[in-house]
Formats: structure tokens, C-alpha cells, sequence
């Protein structure tokens, strides 16, 4: 939803690029370092979007017939159309979460018996935080820790699909490596509160991201002069980070004001920038409750729980859009007969 600043586009504007596919583009490999030490791993690699960075990690930590467990709302399983099965020959084992997470005795459960000649070898776990589906939670680092363990227990491979991984960050109040240096694989994306045009990181061991930038090729995604893109992505490192908490406190005013107003808003479930308004008790369809809400000057989006809709605050919402929203919501709203 965002708009690049001015700054960011001058920070385009004045890129220094090459081809990145020879390795000659100085600002895509400035990118990939500065990435590579935030998110707390050995390299990195630039790509086009989050999707294809979780697509090429899932595929260079398993082979064709192994099996992913992942939290069944999870971005990967729900909203890449199938890409771990496509891509990459993947069983996917969808677990029931709560927040967004999963458990290290749901992780022992799913095991398969890695001795039977039938079934699949279980390879991998994939996690997400914030996790999108659940509203923007976060794993607290000791959650995070125990599942990691479990994992390693298991000799399991673990990716972390971070393409929030700076709001987790922001919220648990440590910086982002602290989180991505915990897995093998870890996505980072720059189109979301970062508030790039475009583009996302999947980084991880050097060995392994040789085969990612192969991946990169693979997929497609392996492009020229991609440091017009990088430059934003550096400039977002530099400027865009430590401003994530002023979203967070904004989507919580908001939460607490629609709350306060009577709309079903859970301001618990608000740890980062969504905000969750469960229209099902107002009697509204989401399409009948977004039509409103837009016809009065606030979007939200729908989300895969039936009755639930998000709002999400970014660097372009300002402390006067929450107030407006604040006030504007529950008018728009309000004509509907909240059942007794
Ligand atoms: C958790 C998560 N992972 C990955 C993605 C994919 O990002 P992209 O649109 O860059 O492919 C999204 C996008 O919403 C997301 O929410």
C-alpha cells in the first residue's frame, strides 16, 4: 500500500547499478550484505518478492516427496497457490495453531517413521513472524527456541518466513538477527512496512545460499540492473526500520478506540500493525461491512477467517488517519443492529 518517500526515490534515482546476473551490480551486493548481518546469517540473496523467497528456501532445504509441516493458515501454504507441492514435489502438513504457532509436541506428533518404505521422509518446518493470517503475532523468543530445538532434535530443516520479521522485531524489542539467526533459512520483505515498491531477501549459511541464487535463476527471478530496486532496500535498512514502532502504537490506538466505540475488536490480539475487526457479531457480511468502511474513506482488507477484516497501519497512515478512522469506523458501522 505504500508509496516510496521522496528520499527513497532519490536514493533510486541515484543508484549505482550493473548486472546483477555477473555479480556486477555494487548496490544489489550491498544490499545482500547489509541484509545478511541483519537478519543475523552468513549471505543472502536478493530477490523480486517474499513468495519467491520462501519458494526457493523451501526448495533448497528438501528434496521432491519429503514433507513440510507448517501452521495450516501459514502465507506458504494458504496464499502461494500450492508452491511447496509445485515447486518443489512437497507433502504439506498444514498444523492447527494458536497465534500463528505451533508447538514442539504437534512437531513430534506429525513425525513420520523415517524407516518405512511408504511414507514421506518429514524434512522440514516452516514458521512465520509475524504471522499474517493470525493477525500480526509474534513468537516470543523462547517459543521460537523450544520449536527450533525440537526441530534440530528431529534433524529437521527449519525456515522462518520473516517477511514481517522487522515488526517481530519491534515488538520483542531486540534487533531482527536475534530472530533470523535461529533458522536455516530466513525471508525478509521489503514491500510491506519496510515501504520498498518491491523486492525481499531469503538469506541462511553460505553454502546454502549458492543454491539459492541458483534457485534465484531457476525460479526466474534472477535479474539485471536490479540495484534501481536494491537502492530501496538499503535506503529502507537505513531509515525505515526504527520507525515500525510508531505503526505499532498507531494500530494499537486504533484498536483501542474501535474497541472502546463497541466495535469487536480483541486490542489483546494487537502486538503489531493489524488491527482484526471481527464483523460477524454486527451482522455485516465482510463485503457489506468493506463496502461501508470504504464509502466512508477507510479500507480494510479480508482476511481467511470468514467474518474477519485487518487494518493495517504503515508508514503512509498518519496519527490523523488513526483518528479518523477511529471515528469513522464505528459510524460506518453503527447502522447495523448489533444482536442482543
Ligand atoms: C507472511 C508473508 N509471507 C510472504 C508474503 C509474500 O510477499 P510477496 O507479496 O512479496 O510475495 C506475504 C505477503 O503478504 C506474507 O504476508
Amino acid at each position: 500500500m505504500t508509496q516510496p518517500t521522496p528520499a527513497m526515490r532519490e536514493a533510486i534515482a541515484n543508484a549505482v547499478v550493473g548486472d546483477e546476473q555477473e555479480r556486477e551490480d555494487p548496490t544489489v551486493i550491498e544490499l545482500e550484505e547489509r541484509a545478511a548481518a541483519f537478519l543475523g546469517q552468513d549471505a543472502a540473496v536478493f530477490l523480486p518478492t517474499a513468495s519467491m523467497a520462501n519458494q526457493i528456501a523451501l526448495r533448497i532445504l528438501t528434496r521432491p516427496g519429503d514433507e513440510v509441516l507448517a501452521e495450516e493458515n501459514s502465507h506458504v501454504f494458504i496464499n502461494e497457490q500450492g508452491g511447496p507441492a509445485v515447486f518443489s514435489g512437497l507433502v504439506m502438513r498444514g498444523l492447527p495453531g494458536h497465534r500463528g504457532r505451533i508447538a514442539p509436541e504437534q512437531i513430534r506428533a506429525a513425525m513420520r517413521d523415517w524407516s518405512s518404505g511408504h511414507m514421506p521422509v518429514t524434512r522440514l518446518v516452516s514458521l512465520e513472524d509475524t504471522h499474517n493470517s493470525a493477525g500480526g503475532r509474534v513468537w516470543p523468543l523462547d517459543e521460537l527456541d523450544a520449536i527450533v530445538e525440537t526441530a534440530r532434535e528431529l534433524d529437521l530443516r527449519v525456515h522462518l518466513d520473516g517477511a514481517r520479521i522487522v515488526n517481530a522485531a519491534t515488538a520483542l524489542g531486540v534487533p531482527a538477527a536475534e530472530i533470523g539467526r535461529r533458522t536455516d533459512t530466513v525471508t525478509l520483505c521489503f514491500s510491506k512496512g519496510l515501504g520498498c515498491p518491491l523486492g525481499a531477501i531469503v538469506a541462511g549459511s553460505a553454502e546454502l545460499m549458492v543454491a539459492a541464487r541458483r534457485g534465484k535463476h531457476l525460479f526466474g527471478g534472477a535479474m539485471r540492473q536490479a540495484g534501481i530496486v536494491a537502492a530501496a532496500g538499503i535506503y529502507a535498512l537505513d531509515h525505515h526500520v526504527d520507525r515500525i514502532a510508531d505503526d505499532h502504537a498507531r494500530a494499537r490506538r486504533l484498536g483501542d478506540a474501535w474497541a472502546a466505540a463497541g466495535l469487536p475488536v480483541d486490542p489483546e490480539q494487537v502486538e503489531t500493525n493489524f488491527v482484526f475487526l471481527d464483523v460477524g457479531p454486527l451482522g455485516l457480511t465482510p463485503a457489506e461491512a468493506m463496502g461501508r468502511l470504504e464509502a466512508a474513506g477507510v479500507r480494510l482488507s479480508p482476511t481467511v477467517h470468514p467474518t474477519i477484516l485487518r487494518a493495517v497501519v504503515h508508514l503512509d497512515i498518519t496519527d490523523e488517519d488513526v483518528e479518523r478512522a477511529a471515528e469513522l469506523a464505528p459510524a460506518a458501522l453503527g447502522i447495523a443492529r448489533v444482536p442482543a
